[in-house]
């Protein structure tokens, strides 16, 4: 996507480094960073510099390949499989960082060319994958729709383009009238700085509403469909996303407004039967406890917005059970969220990740 007329994808490689762009200083700054080293690129995951499960998964899928290219040729398999866990270790909920793993660490065992070339392919699927999405998700939007989205599932959380949000920029592109509800999205407020930032740049009309606003908003017929993004979906269709997505899908189901989950199929895991099996990260307090933004005059601030001396629990994400899932918008097409369904959709096809 372009940021002052320039394109731009979320992660790259280049040589032996992986840039990207980082994250947490939008939407007040616009910056490229690079990590020269596959640790250095496990602190950008840690550290959510970048986020989101498709980005997640390029740059883990970029750290795997530095990683082949970092192994001693006298030690190359075990430093491999160290680097793997290791990277592994960095988010556990989103699917696409160990499909991506998985994936590159299998094509290392070839040769270190090997591996470059596999994660370069992965990012590139990321981005096919996400511009499908957005051909099918369109076919959804009608002329003059208001649609509610949940944290950041843009351009910034995958390769380019996204998934919640690929359907809006294509129906926006070809003149549709759409209007974009954005969940803030605390504690990070993914949806207040980057899906409002995304759709700045993309001129789509919007506005940021607080949390504890979409359902009062539904009552009042004024959300006609809804698009999130997944982190994981199990084989019976539950699925993993941001914290809050579960109570906007109970409302959605309440007052009759369309609930769509958009992702590819390397965010599916059939490994986890249903959702009560799906790994939840739990992320520091300090997320809840503290906002940090840019005073005016440009300086980063960072301030205690709770009582101070409480403590905070920080879930990163929650379980969509599948019953309130109207449908999933693949690379594939729309489909049902139902285990005979998503099991088609594979062609009995398993993968390899473990769930848990
Ligand atoms: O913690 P994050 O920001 O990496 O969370 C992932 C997400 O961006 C959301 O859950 C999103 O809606 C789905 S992944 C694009």
């Amino acid at each position: 996507m372009k940021v002052n007329n320039i394109d731009y994808r979320t992660v790259w490689l280049e040589g032996t480094s992986v840039f990207f762009i980082e994250q947490n200083l939008l939407p007040f700054q616009f910056n490229i960073q690079e990590a020269k080293t596959y640790s250095e690129s496990c602190v950008a995951i840690r550290t959510m510099k970048v986020r989101g499960a498709g980005a997640i998964g390029a740059i883990a899928g970029f750290a795997m390949a530095q990683a082949a290219l970092e192994a001693p040729e006298s030690d190359y398999h075990s430093f491999l499989k160290n680097a793997k866990t290791e990277i592994e270790a960095t988010r556990p909920t989103a699917r696409n960082l160990f499909y991506a793993v998985e994936k590159v660490y299998t094509a290392s065992l070839t040769s270190r060319a090997a591996a470059v070339f596999e994660a370069q392919q992965v990012a590139d699927r990321d981005a096919a994958d996400s511009r499908k999405i957005g051909e099918f998700g369109n076919e959804l939007i009608r002329d003059g729709m208001a649609i509610e989205t949940h944290c950041n599932a843009g351009w910034l959380a995958f390769v380019d383009y996204g998934t919640a949000l690929s359907p809006i920029y294509l129906a926006h592109q070809q003149g549709k009238k759409i209007f974009v509800y954005a969940d803030e999205t605390r504690p990070r407020s993914q949806g207040a700085r980057l899906t409002a930032w995304e759709l700045r740049q993309a001129g789509v009309p919007h506005t940021i509403i607080p949390d504890n606003a979409g359902a009062w908003l539904m009552s009042l017929g004024k959300i006609d469909m809804m698009i999130v993004g997944a982190d994981r979906i199990a084989a019976n269709g539950d699925t993993a996303n941001k914290i809050g997505t579960l109570e906007k899908a109970i409302a959605a189901k309440e007052y009759g407004v369309p609930f769509y989950v958009a992702a590819p199929t390397t965010t599916f895991d059939l490994n986890c039967p249903d959702g009560s099996h799906i790994p939840i990260e739990e992320r520091n307090e300090d997320e809840v406890l503290y906002q940090d933004g840019f005073t005016i005059d440009g300086r980063h601030e960072r301030v205690l917005v709770c009582s101070p001396g409480s403590t905070a629990f920080n879930p990163a994400f929650d379980v969509t059970p599948a019953k309130f899932i109207t449908g999933i918008i693949t690379e594939k097409g729309i489909i049902k969220a139902d285990r005979e369904t998503i099991a088609s959709l594979f062609n009995g096809i398993s993968s390899n990740s473990q769930c848990g």
